[in-house]
């Protein structure tokens, strides 16, 4: 380096407040070929004099030419600068990562998932629409709500679900009616002489051992039963989880004679069986998606109208919105009016038309591309008695371009199966069985799959319509299975099929506040209906 290039580096050094020490520093600095890491380096750590000892300490914190390119295994600087004196620590402050690093995707609002949009290949404007409602009860429920209705639901209950335990092979030997058993209980009362009953379960209690006690009746007579845990089984089990009224389950055991009434003791109890589920797929040519929303809850207070806002933008302009072609709505769009005692002070909008009407015109802000469907929930104004009916043809009025059906609604979209279900006999599940929470509505869903019912117990806190065919029963295992009504949110997977607990638009009420239940409101949750590739976007 010549005289003329040192005095500029030197004039550098100055201007930015470092003193050079000794010839050695000299020679050192003027073998570098760029000095401003040097600078920064130093004035990062308070560094003033540059002895040639302190200049090879701020070349180990800055990236130099080797280390930029070198490959990750290469040690690298753990610090960019000095210790503080002050501190007496000896770490310093890490300016800027050196040597090659992978950069994590930033952690999400709720911890959602991340996306990939490879996966939603298709813009929904490219494909007709296609939707196959299976099952709807709007116009067809033949109930008068008499005894006979009500006794002809449950046989019809019990003969389905009977069918799924025969035909699944869930039985190990042909059930007998529960007379018949009773009939013979003494040659059935050893462990030797084992007999399948399959009947309608009524909860007793857990007695203090930890045994659950029920009653299983089938269309001759019912017989009360003992379960006790087997060994190795989950918490899922119903010796430990419990069962819900009027559940069908198939028992095996015989039964106990002795001072006491005697009673059936369950060694093994049959639920229908759920292998796992073959997802069907909308073809290559229309994979475009459908988005799932409910419990908007309009008219109340706390429905958040600017996180509306942010979504409506988001359909506008994001080019995963592009490919929504299906925006499935599953109850309780506005929040009703006498729903409870002492609503109409949580209430914005008070006339229950004016809060339809309100809905209409926040859906009207979705982009052409997208069609509705609206399922009602327990706010709606329709019978509250499930499956419920499709809102009123004056309601639906206001509406352009919606399919108005009920709840629940057994619907294909492109081949693909979907149950939407409201929700409402989440209540019920979270007060029947030890696993299921408010806080884990999924638990409420696989409970359902499981034994094959959407909402089993009559006289709880779901109010059900007694149709001579029982259509609560899952019939068919969906692709995808949707619920809401309890605000929180979730996506995943239950032996094959995808699971929706949908979100909504309402904010923490004045009785979740008191519950402590703290809501996941503003999550929108798409799934792609040839891929099966799920993305949640979060608004609020
Ligand atoms: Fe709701
Ligand atoms: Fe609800």
């Amino acid at each position: 380096m010549v005289d003329g290039e040192w005095a500029e580096r030197q004039r550098q050094l100055t201007a930015a407040g470092l003193l050079v020490l000794g010839k050695a520093a000299q020679e050192r600095i003027q073998r570098l070929s760029d000095i401003s890491s040097l600078i920064e380096a130093a004035q990062r750590s308070n560094v003033v004099m540059l002895s040639e000892r302190t200049v090879e300490e701020m070349l180990t914190l800055v990236p130099s030419d080797q280390t930029i390119d070198a490959p990750p295994s290469t040690p690298r600087s753990e610090q960019a600068t000095l210790p503080d004196p002050e501190s007496r620590s000896t770490i310093g402050r890490t300016l800027a990562p050196v040597g090659t690093q992978v950069l994590a995707p930033p952690v999400r609002r709720y911890g959602l998932d991340h996306y990939s949009l490879d996966d939603f290949p298709m813009q929904a404007k490219d494909v007709d629409a296609e939707i196959e409602i299976h099952f709807d009860i709007t116009g067809h429920s033949t109930t008068e709500g008499k005894m006979q209705d009500i006794r002809s639901c449950f046989s019809d209950r019990l003969r389905q679900i009977r069918q799924m335990l025969i035909a699944g092979r869930a039985l190990p030997r042909r059930p007998i009616s529960t007379s018949e058993a009773w009939r013979n209980r003494q040659r059935h009362s050893s462990r030797d002489y084992e007999v399948t009953l399959v009947g309608l379960v009524s909860v007793d209690k857990w007695s203090k051992g930890g045994y659950l006690w029920f009653d299983i009746e089938d269309d001759s007579m019912q017989v009360r039963c003992m379960l006790k845990e087997p060994t190795g089984v989950s918490s899922f089990h119903p010796s430990l989880d419990g069962l819900m009224n009027d559940d069908v389950v198939g028992v095996s055991g015989h039964f106990v004679i002795g001072n006491r009434d005697p009673y059936f003791s369950v060694s093994d109890i049959h639920m229908p069986p759920l292998g796992v589920h073959p997802k069907a797929a909308a073809s290559e040519a229309e994979a475009v998606s459908a988005a799932f929303l409910s419990d908007v809850h309009v008219g109340s207070k706390t429905f958040l109208a600017p996180q509306w806002e942010k979504m409506i933008e988001w359909f506008r302009t994001d080019p995963l919105a592009r490919t929504v072609k299906y925006f499935v709505l599953s109850g309780d769009g506005v929040d009703g009016v006498g729903i409870y005692p002492g609503q109409e002070r949580h209430l914005a909008i008070k006339d229950l038309f004016n809060q339809y009407g309100e809905l209409a015109r926040l859906l009207e802000g979705l982009p052409d591309w997208v069609d509705l469907m609206i399922l009602p929930g327990n706010h709606d104004a329709v019978r509250p008695a499930e499956p419920q009916p499709a809102l009123d043809p004056e309601v639906q009025q206001d509406y352009s371009d919606a399919v108005f059906v009920g709840n629940p609604c057994d619907f294909s979209l492109h081949g693909v199966r979907i149950l939407s279900y409201h929700g409402k006999s989440i209540d019920d599940f979270v007060a029947g069985l030890r696993s299921v929470t408010y806080s884990s509505p999924e638990l409420a869903m696989r409970a359902m799959m499981e034994r094959r019912h959407l909402a089993p117990s009559w006289g709880g806190k779901t109010p059900l319509s007694p149709e001579p065919e029982d259509r609560m029963v899952i019939s068919t295992v969906p692709d995808i299975f949707v619920t809401g009504h309890v605000h929180g949110h979730y996506v995943g997977n239950h032996k094959g099929t995808t699971m929706v607990h949908s979100s909504t638009w309402q904010d923490q009420t004045d009785y979740q506040r008191m519950l402590g239940f703290q809501p996941k409101p503003c999550i929108l949750t798409v799934v792609n209906l040839h891929t099966h590739a799920t993305a949640s976007i979060p608004f609020a």
